[in-house]
């Protein structure tokens, strides 16, 4: 349905990002071959809880590393992942409660969330430090 392929326009060049990133996709595509297979909402919301676990600790790393380089784009790409978290703690809330349930417009989002993300802000920073390792280190 929504599997995502890994590719090389998702490789951001820094090795245990893209490690992390597929893992991230791993999950992801778990959770969408469970949506697929019309498997139970609470197998589909324990893989869930894998995959918003699992990002929680790989956007902290990400962000560790971009504090770490004084990466200029540090605070937008912050603001990113907290956006992203905020929302799927609110829909991770409401499955809860059983007002939610794990569907295709859900796995879509996240689809593209994932790989705009990726594509996008994460290959900006692995750019941002590749040109970094260019410079020749400053005199002091
Ligand atoms: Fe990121």
């Amino acid at each position: 349905m929504a599997k995502i392929e890994w590719n090389d326009d998702l490789v951001t060049g820094i090795e245990d990002v893209d490690r992390q990133h597929r893992i991230l996709v791993d999950i992801y595509n778990d959770l969408d071959a469970a949506v697929c297979m019309g498997r139970g909402q609470k197998e589909m919301k324990d893989i869930l809880d894998r995959l918003i676990a699992y990002t929680t600790e790989h956007f902290k790393f990400e962000e560790g590393l971009m504090a770490e380089g004084e990466y200029p784009g540090f605070q937008r790409h912050r603001i990113g992942h907290q956006q992203l978290l905020d929302k799927v703690r609110r829909f991770q809330d409401k499955l809860e409660r059983g007002q939610e349930r794990i569907s295709k417009p859900v796995m879509k989002f996240l689809n593209f969330w994932l790989c705009n993300h990726i594509m996008h802000s994460d290959r900006d920073f692995g750019e941002f430090t590749r040109t970094r390792a260019d410079q020749p280190a400053a005199s002091v």
